[in-house]
């Protein structure tokens, strides 16, 4: 068991950033403590973004604690499940096979833009835990953006216009056609074999909303709930004005003086709420391999719907 000579040690994740915590120190041995875990769930809550370094890291580790925070989910589609592991998505990037963009004549391998997990679907996960495999000798870094700030930032004028509205969500996995991602501009050079599949059933999955704020019912801290990437537009209003602003709350939301972007070590394990925060790939040279796996956290918030669909919705796909 756990006891006070072996306690975890936390600390800001970076100097001045108004969110995210690092701990140190956690072992498999202190998830067998209930009071640890509820501090856990309590700091996961508090903080939105938990560094896990210096402790034990391990795939088991790493689905234990998991563990910790929900149940764990397989994602919803299947070529993102890894074989034998259905609690883990492999992200992976390989010179030979993986997605690649040309970003302003930057290739870049594994690029994922701001975004939130799941939100294609009506009932996004609660969060995740990413682990490396195999890092990149370059690049492969990952950011984090808390839309609790964000909303905190936002002009009293907009925060009206937008309290009550909802964006529209569709599953593309071509980053170059996402109309609201402003991060470059991205072409597609190659897609990966995984993708190619979930790009030709598209348009068997359904269209969903979710609501642009909402709050966090621990805190009643109010949440800014839009992920650029997978967006097509305001459910309220599609025409040009409505794009616009939508636009300028993205500009908000992806603001890089909120964010934080993670330098992998190998050891590391970082979770986030994918309910408060954005997350963003920030990819690699093409000529590297960067393997990731990722824990999927349940949860419900209760606040997607699917459009076009009438009575009980069957989960996504799975
Ligand atoms: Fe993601």
């Amino acid at each position: 068991m756990a006891s006070a000579a072996t306690d975890i040690r936390i600390s800001p994740l970076a100097p001045g950033l108004p969110f995210g915590a690092a701990i140190a120190g956690l072992t498999r041995d202190h998830l067998d403590d209930a009071a640890m875990r509820r501090r856990l769930g309590d700091l996961w809550i508090e903080h939105g973004v938990l560094l896990f370094r210096g402790g034990e890291s391990s795939q088991a580790m790493h689905l234990e604690l998991s563990r910790c925070f929900g149940e764990l989910e397989p994602h919803p589609f299947p070529e993102s499940r890894q074989a034998g592991a259905p609690d883990l998505v492999k992200i992976k990037f390989y010179p030979e096979d993986g997605s690649y963009y040309d970003i302003d004549g930057d290739l870049r391998g594994g690029w994922l833009p701001w975004h939130s997990d799941l939100i294609y679907t009506h009932r996004i996960n609660h969060g995740g835990i990413l682990r490396p495999v195999q890092l990149p000798q370059i690049g492969g870094e990952t950011g984090f953006i808390d839309q609790i700030a964000a909303y905190d930032r936002l002009p009293e004028s907009l925060r009206e216009r937008i309290e009550s509205l909802h964006v529209v969500y569709h599953v593309d996995v071509d980053m170059s056609l996402q109309a609201f991602v402003d991060q470059g501009h991205a072409r597609l050079i190659r897609m990966a074999a995984s993708g190619t599949q979930i790009e030709k059933r598209k348009f068997t999955y359904p269209r969903v909303i979710h609501p642009m704020v909402y709050t966090q019912a621990e805190t009643g801290r109010k949440v800014l709930n839009v992920s650029p990437a997978f967006a097509l537009g305001i459910y309220e209003d599609g025409t040009a004005a409505g794009d616009a602003l939508l636009r300028e709350v993205i500009a908000i939301c992806t603001d890089p003086a909120l964010a934080y972007v993670h330098a992998w070590q190998p050891d590391d394990m970082v979770l986030w709420d994918n309910w408060r925060t954005l997350h963003s790939a920030r990819g690699v040279p093409i000529d590297q391999t960067r393997v990731m796996e990722r824990t999927t956290i349940r949860g419900d918030y209760a606040l997607g719907r699917p459009l076009g669909l009438e009575g009980p919705v069957a989960d996504f796909d799975v």
